[in-house]
């Protein structure tokens, strides 16, 4: 099958923290991947999506988790107004799921639709907002990107620590 991208990705997603970055883009490949899936067979759609649905939605919860681990770590101001649009999202999207196991309608288009638009708008506008803390921790390595090891996580973010 040719594989055609829904979602490209572009530095303009880029956080400017490596491993979130790399959760990005797998996000991105999963939606990619639903949409090459979405060809007009209603019962070959089904299958794919039962077929996958529950890995692409533990993949975003442990995305949820690092994002929202780090957001205390680095004390973000935003960061109960954006766990609750992480929390809203999950149980959009369990709730959906939910529906497709009990046999309702399903439409494979509409949900690939519904989890790109989630996806690029939460990237675009409200993940991009935590740079600014995520960096108090990182660490900056050879080739110039973020990263944030164990040991940031570990030491976090005290009042005393140069923001720079
Ligand atoms: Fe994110
Ligand atoms: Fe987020």
């Amino acid at each position: 099958m040719d594989k055609s991208e829904l979602v490209s990705w572009s530095s303009t997603f880029s956080v400017g923290i490596k491993q979130i970055d790399e959760q990005h883009k797998e996000l991105f490949n999963i939606t990619n991947d639903l949409f090459n899936h979405c060809v007009g067979d209603s019962e070959s759609e089904k299958a794919y999506f039962k077929k996958v649905i529950q890995g692409a939605v533990n993949y975003i919860k442990v995305h949820f988790a690092t994002e929202e681990r780090i957001m205390l770590k680095t004390k973000f101001s935003g960061y109960t107004d954006h766990k609750r649009e992480h929390d809203m999202f999950v149980l959009t999207v369990v709730e959906q799921v939910r529906s497709f196991h009990l046999g309702h309608k399903f439409d494979l288009t509409h949900f690939t639709r519904f989890l790109k638009d989630w996806v690029l708008t939460h990237i675009a506008i409200s993940d991009k907002q935590y740079f600014e803390y995520f960096k108090r921790i990182a660490t900056r390595r050879a080739d110039g990107k973020l990263v944030i090891t164990m040991r940031d996580e570990q030491h976090g973010f005290t009042a005393g620590d140069q923001v720079s």
